[in-house]
């Protein structure tokens, strides 16, 4: 499916291919791959070097994988149960380096999940980002270390075929993708 961002400037391919669907392939994605989008992830700057995320992933089929999709809401499990693999993304909010609070840590761990994304997009592997979730479950369930805190689960695997979906997910993959206009996220100062 064509979901490719109309853009008014030329931007980088991995970025307007980019998006998050529900329709997954039954084309496995290896453990190989997912180990490679999170040494991806692990190259994302952070402040002071501080890298202030966790990773807890299942690959399909296992039981870290249904551990992870049981922490999940219902509305995102009809569809993430078909993802190849779930990454729960977790951030340290507490400096290793001061043991004061990381200001940046959320921020961080936001551009260390951008990077999984884009490098991601270019394998061809399609990744969904998700809050949807109990916190609690999953920490119980992956006996999460108290230091991090959960703040998405990442369902990823090759494209699949939307028509293969339930309504209402079904016209809802098939929706055109929007932004706001660029005049109204920016200012020249
Ligand atoms: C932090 C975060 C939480 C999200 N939570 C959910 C979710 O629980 N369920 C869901 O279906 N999509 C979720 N999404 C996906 C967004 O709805 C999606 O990224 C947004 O609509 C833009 O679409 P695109 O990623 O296809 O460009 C989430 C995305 C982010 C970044």
């Amino acid at each position: 499916m064509n979901k490719i961002a109309q853009t008014k400037f030329r931007v980088s391919e991995i970025i307007s291919k980019r998006w998050s669907p529900r329709a997954f392939s039954k084309t496995l994605v290896t453990k190989n791959e997912v180990l490679t989008l999170l040494e991806a992830a692990s190259w994302a700057p952070s402040a002071s070097n501080e890298q202030p995320w966790h990773f807890y992933f299942g690959l399909k089929n296992t039981d870290g994988f249904r551990l992870i999709l049981n922490g999940l809401e219902e509305g995102n499990k009809v569809w993430a149960q078909n993802s190849s693999a779930l990454i729960v993304c977790c951030v340290k909010k507490i400096s290793e380096k001061t043991g004061k609070e990381n200001r940046w840590a959320n921020h961080d761990l936001g551009l260390a999940n951008a990077t999984l994304l884009y490098q991601a997009t270019e394998m061809d592997i399609y990744c969904h980002p998700m809050a949807g979730f109990n916190g609690e479950v999953l920490i119980k369930n992956l006996n999460i270390e108290s230091v991090y805190e959960p703040m998405v689960v990442i369902a990823l695997g090759h494209l699949g075929n939307a028509d293969e979906l339930e309504e209402p997910l079904k016209s809802r993959e098939k929706l055109q993708r929007s932004r706001k206009l660029l005049e109204e996220i920016l200012t020249e100062v």
